[in-house]
């Protein structure tokens, strides 16, 4: 067992490196009817409202636009499209027609909802260029800096592919979609503010799209050393102190839970700790996630349906590293420190046995009732770890529990917090992104459920209030900072047809240290 046996080749690592590059963002005060563009997206209310681009538009073709949506082709619901050529007095080479909705309910979710629709359309079409008419509209009161973060970030995120390992096609078409730039189109002139929101939302869409790539990589090539190679390319960008501590260095420091989960797993656990020093003077903010790169259940084994869906169990590292990707991209003024715990839970001869009782970094002995609940053996050290760096406050994300699936289903992550400022501020950053988190309890009366005959407590909690009882079990280890924990089991990928990652809930991260960067002391 050692690293050589473990880094067996695919044949397909260089080429998974490579991700389909993001457009280019720029702004611009042009109008929408005489811009000579490959294409124009312009919005239209369900009603037959026009935004005042489609009107500019629609004046230049003599009603043309009017007409055509009399003529229903545009399909209800928010987010649908319709291309247009040749529209008379346009100078556009096309026109994408975008559903707003029923003006009346047109609020945040729904204009994510119509760039959204946006994004995935100009990702089909072939225009290298886009000039984007939908910021000038009113969203509840929102200022149009944040209309524009979230178009930039939406727009770019919707267009991510994930195809570098599919062989390319002899003609080309499969890497050639999707605009390699974007224009997002004012009626006012575009200032230094925008400019700033603008290239806050494009450096989400890149961290979001870094979360993806490493969470649609196979589990025989995302394994803890890549992540492990991940964060040191990180810090070779952005100038990170990276730390990976290998099986030796987490057994001096009493990692043995975490460690127990990767036993029987060629490839060796990692602890990864990467670090930004944005200043400010502040405590840092510490950032965990669950890196189980593939999570078979161990003996504990998990049954086979969709078992290839557990290669996303290292989706709350990957978000942590695409957060760290942020932080270095825009340069926050802030200290943040990305802590993944990477291993890989196999079962075999070597692996942990239920009814194992392992003795925890921090001093606390588990009873590991089930192999299979192993995100928390390898939080609960890193949450211990955490404590070195006095935080501000510490932040975990894990696909923990299949109960939290059950509870929220796949568009809602499971929010916990020992500290209800901390809960409410996440709260809101999700309500704010449309990455939407939903607070969960942590009352005292659940962690009976974590009793253990053999040791200070067990690693299950039964059946009942799942998602609940393993937060209980990681509030053990986060007793002496403010504390907070996203399961993001639901929303973290999706399966059947469209399956892949999700990139959540980076843009909830990112706008919670954006917030924080805005008020801090050292903001330049
Ligand atoms: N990685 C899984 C949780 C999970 C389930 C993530 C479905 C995404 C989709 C986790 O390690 C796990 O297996 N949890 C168990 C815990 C149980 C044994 C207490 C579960 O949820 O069934
Ligand atoms: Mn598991
Ligand atoms: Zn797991």
């Amino acid at each position: 067992m050692t690293d050589a046996t473990a880094a067996r080749p695919t044949g397909v690592e260089t080429e998974l490196r490579q991700t389909h590059p993001l457009p280019k963002f720029s702004l611009s005060d042009a109008s929408p009817a005489t811009l000579r563009t490959p294409l124009l997206v312009a919005g239209v209310y369900s009603d037959g409202t026009l935004t005042a681009a489609a009107q500019t538009l629609d004046a230049a073709s003599r009603g043309r636009l009017s007409a055509v949506l009399k003529r229903g082709d545009l399909e209800p619901g928010v987010g649908s499209t319709l291309l247009l050529y040749d529209v008379p007095g346009a100078s556009a080479q096309r026109v994408l027609l975008v559903n707003l909705g029923a003006p009346r309910d047109f609020h945040e979710h729904s204009f994510f909802k119509a760039l959204y629709g946006a994004g995935k359309a100009l990702g089909r079409i072939r225009a290298d260029e886009g000039s984007i008419a939908l910021v000038d509209v009113e969203v509840s009161g929102r200022p149009l800096a944040w209309r524009i973060m979230h178009a930039a970030r939406i727009l770019a995120d919707a267009g991510y592919r994930f195809d570098a390992p599919k062989q390319a096609k002899d003609d080309g078409t499969q890497r050639s979609r999707g605009a390699r730039s974007l224009t997002l189109l004012l009626s006012s002139k575009a200032t230094p503010g925008l400019e700033t929101a603008m290239r806050r939302g494009a450096a989400v869409a890149a961290g979001m799209a870094l979360t993806r790539d490493l969470g649609n990589l196979p589990g025989n090539v995302c394994n803890p050393e890549y992540l492990a190679e991940t964060a040191r390319a990180l810090g070779r960008t952005y100038g990170f102190e990276v730390e990976i501590l290998e099986r030796e260095d987490m057994a001096k420091l009493g990692m043995f839970s975490a460690l127990s989960v990767g036993r029987a797993s060629d490839h060796p656990c990692k602890f990864i700790v990467v670090k930004h020093e944005g200043g400010g003077g502040r405590a840092p903010i510490v950032l965990i996630g669950k890196g189980v790169t593939f999570d078979t259940g161990g003996v504990s084994l998990k049954p086979g349906d969709d078992l290839d869906m557990m290669k996303y169990d290292m989706c709350g590292a990957a978000g942590v590293l695409g957060a760290m990707d942020i932080v270095g991209r825009l340069e926050l003024p802030l200290d943040v420190v990305g802590i993944v715990g990477a291993v890989e839970n196999m079962p075999g001869g070597n692996a942990t046995r239920p009814g194992d009782v392992v003795r925890s970094m921090s001093g606390q002995t588990i009873e590991i009732l089930n192999t299979d609940a192993e995100g928390r053996l390898v939080l609960c050290d890193a949450l211990t770890y955490a404590e070195r760096f006095e935080p501000e406050c510490v932040i975990d994300i894990a696909t923990l529990t299949g109960a939290c699936v059950i509870a929220l289903g796949t568009q809602t992550s499971g929010l916990y917090a020992n500290d209800e400022s901390l809960g409410e501020e996440l709260f809101q950053c999700g309500m704010d992104t449309g990455d939407r988190a939903w607070r969960m309890p942590l009352w005292d009366e659940y962690q009976e459920q974590l009793r253990s005959n053999f040791a200070d407590m067990s690693n299950l909690g039964g059946r009942p209030a799942g998602s609940v009882t393993a937060a209980c079990f990681l509030a053990r280890f986060a007793g002496n900072y403010p504390w907070a924990h996203l399961d993001i089991a639901g929303t973290a990928s999706v399966g059947g047809d469209a399956k892949g990652a999700t990139g959540r809930p980076v843009p909830l991260i990112s706008e919670f240290l954006l917030r924080r960067a805005d008020r801090s002391p050292a903001r330049s």
